[in-house]
């Protein structure tokens, strides 16, 4: 359905790798609302996934920046600056990344430097993105930014580590920043908490498959997909949720306020099932 929502509007789009990524749905389904956009990756992304093919579909161009690069986030800042004639409308965070993670290191087992890199990477380059823009005043008033979250920003959940933690910092960065940009500039910054999705980044987490299918069960609305998750940043990047700043918004199909659902222990009964010795001590 297109309505036009971001006719006019400018906006850099960080992190799609490839179809699969969820920004790779945001910039698609952005152009098909009238936005004219910037891709950005990481160097090594960008030879690895498939960005020139979303810039080919959406007449965007593409520039490299790390995330983590007050060198490189200026370089693109600039380079929106010029490519756009004037100042940004809207910013897509969608970076995530855990040496940990990739490596198999249980977060008890972490190395600082490993830890280190999670945050920087995962949520202080949303930090360095924000103190770019606000430094070289790019963002028009009421622009809109938007991070990628997780639910393990307030629980927890086995198997994702260290990126736990930088989704908190990562959510709390968008209120602190948030009320700065707000007051100063009407910019506003949210996040948007998402269900499991199989992206590279998601798949890389240990268990996945059955976090995916456990949050299906316990979600009354069953989980939200990219194209779902995309929905949502278009509507934020959009004029209709201009007093929406500081939030977290749970695009999650109810997962973040259940405690358990019939579904989910109709399968756990199953394995009940399975192993019969468990049974007694119920
Ligand atoms: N997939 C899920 O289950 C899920 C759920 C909730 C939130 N998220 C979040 O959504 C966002 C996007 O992830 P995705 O699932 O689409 O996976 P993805 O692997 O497609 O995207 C992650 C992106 O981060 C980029 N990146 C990593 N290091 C970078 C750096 N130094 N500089 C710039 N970019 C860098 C990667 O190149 C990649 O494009 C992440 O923040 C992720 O944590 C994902």
């Amino acid at each position: 359905m297109t309505n036009n929502l971001l006719e006019g509007k400018k906006g850099i789009i960080f992190g799609a790798l490839n179809d699969k990524s969820i920004a790779w749905h945001v910039a698609e389904k952005a152009h098909a609302q009238g936005a004219r956009l910037l891709l950005t990756n990481a160097p090594v992304a960008m030879r690895m996934g498939t960005i020139n093919e979303l810039a080919e579909k959406t007449g965007s161009e593409v520039f490299s920046a790390d995330a983590t690069s007050m060198k490189d986030l200026e370089g693109l800042f600039n380079k929106a600056l010029s490519v756009f004639d004037g100042k940004i409308d809207f910013v897509l965070h969608s970076i995530g990344m855990s040496p940990n993670v990739r490596k198999g290191i249980p977060y008890a087992e972490t190395s600082y430097e490993n830890m280190l890199k999670t945050f920087d990477i995962s949520a202080l380059s949303f930090h360095r993105i924000l103190q770019t823009a606000y430094r070289m005043d790019a963002i028009n008033e009421w622009g809109s930014i938007v991070a990628l979250s997780y639910v393990a920003a307030q629980r927890t959940l086995a198997g994702y580590n260290d990126m736990g933690d930088a989704k908190a910092l990562l959510e709390s960065i968008a209120r602190s920043f948030g009320y700065i940009y707000g007051k100063e500039k009407h910019v506003r910054v949210n996040t948007v908490s998402q269900s499991p999705t199989l992206t590279t980044a998601g798949s890389g987490i240990s268990g996945f498959d059955a976090l995916v299918d456990f949050s299906d069960r316990m979600s009354p609305l069953g989980n939200a997909d990219a194209s779902d998750c995309a929905d949502v940043c278009i509507t934020l990047f959009s004029d209709l949720t201009r007093k929406i700043t500081m939030q977290n918004i749970f695009n999650d199909g109810g997962f973040s306020s259940m405690g358990m659902s019939q579904r989910a222990i109709e399968q756990y009964r199953k394995s009940f099932e399975e192993c019969p010795d468990r049974q007694k001590d119920v």
